[in-house]
């Protein structure tokens, strides 16, 4: 299967973030189609029937999302774009904001017209000093232009958007969380419900999205529904952005219909590197269960990953060749979400702190047999009780590096002359 670019159609062109530029190249057509010619139910609807599913990790229909938002023109609603993008292999948001941001206000007016939002906030991850930058001047190019401000195309509808540079932390990407960084909290999650949708920022209906899904609306309109919908397979309709890192010939951003067979991204993206095989993939970013050389043909899409008991997530596969040690592999990942867990629920917090300690001991050649089962115990209880997602994504990641290279585990187990011996049980507290 080709390489079939839409969102990215000129991210390739160099000035393509300067508005004359992507006006030249048909941008905000959308909005002057939209505003006020379309309903803004009418365009919930459009979105709903494309089929369009979120593109930050869940996959949750937009047009849903959007259509839960209560329709009184009386309460005040915001559109917060989630640019925060910190999950390890993750990197389509920074190449979308930094090379065409104009794509993603244009989808950032078109949802805020939908919900009757008059305010939209642009979450974007504090390090991308350069996106930022991108995004505050292509504002201001908007507004010059009268995208953006009072009585659009002279329509009714007025809307300021504001950039907002992320607090620097990866739970700050979870929606609540973002949303109490957004009103200058820390960013901690919120217990849902009530969802954003009724009672987000400033207690106020809020829809947030991410910035990929924000761009496929400005093509949506565009091109229509059926266009969308002949994209892809049912269920799991458009192109997605697939990010490649790691043991790969020619690590990158590829865009193809959701889909597309994992061997077709890899083979677009220069196949392995000399001499090496293909061992293992995170075909979803780091959240997720581990696929194998084995499934190299599986469909990249929603469902057939859920089905494998994996995700899709942000399409952000990490790519394992032979070389790779997957008791490196797995320790590395749990010190970034303990690194990240915000603290504030005990079985994220102390889980991941403990499940380090754990893969630091096998590392070291001191692990015991013990060691796994506590690690799979451990991990299903954190991914079971925790407050948040992001203790539910730490488990799988490490959970099926265990099941699946359970022999190079028990190997460096096998180093430890004691590690038949039960381990006593026992926390170490710095601070104490
Ligand atoms: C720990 C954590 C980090 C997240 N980081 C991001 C992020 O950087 N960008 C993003 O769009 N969604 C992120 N999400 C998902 C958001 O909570 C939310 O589902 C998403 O922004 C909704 O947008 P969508 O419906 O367009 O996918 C994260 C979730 C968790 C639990
Ligand atoms: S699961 Fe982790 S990140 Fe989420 S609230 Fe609990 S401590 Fe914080």
């Amino acid at each position: 299967m080709p390489e079939m670019r839409v969102l990215m159609a000129y991210t390739d062109q160099p000035d393509q973030f300067d508005i004359a530029t992507y006006e030249k190249n048909g941008g905000y057509q959308a909005i002057r189609k939209a505003i006020p010619h379309i309903q803004p139910h009418d365009l919930i609807e459009m979105v709903k029937k494309s089929g369009l599913r979120g593109r930050g990790g869940a996959g949750f229909p937009t047009g849903n999302k959007w259509g839960f938002v209560p329709k009184d023109p009386a309460i005040p609603k915001y559109v917060v774009c989630n640019s925060d993008e910190s999950e390890p292999g993750a990197f389509k948001d920074r190449l979308l904001i930094e090379k065409d941001p104009h794509q993603l206000i244009e989808g950032l007016i078109l949802a805020c017209y939908a919900i009757g939002a008059h305010r939209g906030f642009i979450y974007c991850r504090g390090e991308f000093f350069e996106g930022i930058q991108r995004l505050r001047t292509a504002v201001k190019q908007a507004k010059e232009r009268g995208y953006l401000g009072e009585r659009i195309f002279g329509s009714d509808f007025s809307l300021e958007i504001i950039v907002h540079p992320g607090a620097g932390a990866y739970i700050a990407g979870e929606e609540t969380a973002q949303l109490n960084s957004l009103e200058g909290y820390r960013a901690t999650p919120r217990l849902k419900p009530p969802f954003p949708a009724i009672a987000g920022l400033y207690s106020k209906p809020t829809v947030v999205n991410n910035v990929e899904t924000l761009c496929n609306v400005v093509h949506i309109v565009n091109r229509g529904v059926e266009w969308y919908q002949s994209i892809g397979k049912p269920n799991n309709t458009g192109t997605k952005i697939f990010q490649v890192s790691g043991h790969i010939q020619k690590p990158g951003c590829f865009e193809f219909p959701l889909g597309v067979p994992l061997r077709e991204v890899l083979e677009v993206a220069g196949g392995p590197l000399p001499g090496r095989q293909f061992k293992a993939f995170y075909p979803g970013g780091s959240s997720c269960t581990l696929l194998t050389a084995r499934d190299i043909d599986i469909s990249m899409d929603f469902d057939a990953l859920m089905a494998r008991q994996s995700a899709l997530g942000t399409a952000s596969v990490i790519v394992m060749d032979d070389t790779a040690d997957m008791v490196k592999v797995a320790n590395r990942l749990m010190q970034f979400y303990q690194n990240e867990s915000c603290g504030k629920c005990t079985p994220c917090r102390e889980g991941t702190r403990w499940m380090v300690q754990t893969l630091s001991r096998i590392e070291a050649g001191r692990g015991t047999i013990w060691d796994l089962k506590t690690i799979e115990n451990v991990c299903n209880n954190m991914a079971a009780t925790s407050f948040c997602a992001l203790a539910i994504g730490a488990a799988p990641p490490v959970v099926s590096a265990v099941q699946e290279f359970k022999e190079e585990f028990e190997a460096y187990i096998r180093r430890n002359p004691h590690a038949e011996e039960r381990p006593e049980m026992k926390i170490s507290y710095p601070y104490l």
